[in-house]
């Protein structure tokens, strides 16, 4: 075994209800007037007024997150931080909100001649400097993991976007409550539960950093996610299914943010960037056609990958196995299964593929070398659905 280092985050409360106990936590965190970071959806759901009913400090609120949320925002809602004077950041929502708030806490933490740092410095692995305000995540998706990760994604150009990677951006405290996720629309729910399930399966495999700690968290994901995913997209009100979702998709989020994602991302972010198909979706899509390529490479692997989703099988047959599993799922679970469902045409492989090559951070984890002219079958594969 390599030396290897695992970090993840300090505490998490998990279970139906648990929203309710955010009060003491700000408290024990001495947080008097914290900002909650979220974004309009979770405002017209309703979930907005039950976090407000569970504070009972000075709040403020900045709602206005959009997915992939450019700088312009970030630093928006930085400024309302530091007009509100607040002493703490909560994270309310999905993905983008969560990451956005991330990167609030450390924005917004100032004062300190030691702290000043600017965003631009801040992107990279490692760059962030000076301390954060008392950071709580709270997430109403079943999948990113954000609440779990140290990586803040912002959007800083027309398809361009820069990470923040840093220990920095762990929180203080997630919170993990099914009754928020009981609202969500079934392909929502289904295409962020994939993405969990992807997250595992790349952890399992990651080439440089996977160690001990990870691989035991993502078997245990993978086992929470593929057990309760369908129940989850059938059954919305089912508490059960929706609170083992979202502690898949946190221990998903604490393996992967030691064992980075692989291929399956390096070839969905530019279907995000190009078509602005949803991240979970992206990644159902490639999936299969990426286990496929990967099956020579990754044998051992996919077949307790493959024994953990119920399928019995040999070495030999486990990429393939998978790739049918995941295919089939996405169409039980009414999601598109192919690219040109979602408006993607030959024309674009060449654009995909390239842009797909960039995702080098991405890249070097996969178990087997992805060139050019690998990215461009995997994406016409996926155009059509074939072979699978
Ligand atoms: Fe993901």
């Amino acid at each position: 075994m390599s030396n290897f280092a695992f970090t993840t985050v300090h505490k998490v409360l998990c279970g139906e209800g648990t929203l309710a106990q955010i009060n003491d936590e700000l408290n024990s965190l001495s947080v008097t007037r914290p900002l909650i970071v979220t974004d309009q959806g979770i405002v017209s759901a309703g979930l907005l007024d039950q976090l407000y009913a569970a504070v009972n400090l000075d709040v403020e609120v900045f709602a206005d997150v959009v997915a992939d949320p450019p700088e312009e925002i970030v630093l928006r809602a930085a400024a309302v931080a530091e007009t509100h004077q607040a002493d703490g950041i909560i994270g309310f929502g999905g993905g983008s909100s969560l990451d956005t708030a991330k990167v609030i806490a450390r924005l917004a933490c100032q004062q300190q001649p030691e702290n000043q740092q600017s965003l631009q410095d801040m992107y990279g692995v490692d760059c962030v400097k000076g301390q954060r305000l008392p950071l709580v995540l709270i997430p109403t998706t079943a999948g990113t993991g954000s609440e779990a990760t140290p990586v803040a994604v912002i959007t800083t150009g027309e398809t361009t976007k820069a990470g923040v990677v840093s220990s920095t951006l762990l929180p203080d405290v997630a919170i993990l409550d099914a009754t928020l996720t009981a609202g969500l629309p079934k392909h929502v729910t289904a295409a962020t539960g994939i993405d969990a399930m992807v997250h595992a399966i790349e952890a399992i495999t990651s080439k440089i950093k996977r160690n001990p700690y990870s691989d035991m968290l993502a078997i245990q994901a993978l086992g929470l996610l593929s057990r309760n995913i369908e129940t989850a997209c059938n059954e919305p009100d089912n508490l059960t299914a929706r609170q083992d979702m979202l502690l898949g998709a946190f221990i998903a989020g604490q393996a992967f943010a030691n064992a980075p994602v692989a291929g399956v991302h390096a070839l969905a972010y530019p279907l995000g960037g190009h078509f602005h198909i949803p991240h979970g979706l992206s990644n159902a899509l490639v999936l299969p056609h990426v286990l496929k390529f990967n099956a020579s490479a990754a044998h051992a692997d996919y077949q307790r990958i493959a024994e953990v989703v119920g399928i019995t099988c040999g070495q030999a047959q486990a990429g393939i196995a998978l790739a049918e599993y995941f295919y089939t799922l996405s169409g039980k679970l009414s999601l598109p299964q192919t690219l040109e469902q979602c408006g993607v045409t030959e024309k674009d492989i060449d654009i995909l593929a390239s842009d797909a090559m960039l995702q080098t951070r991405l890249l070097v984890n996969n178990p087997r070398d992805i060139a050019l002219d690998d990215a461009k079958t995997i994406y016409t594969q996926a155009l059509r659905g074939e072979a699978v």
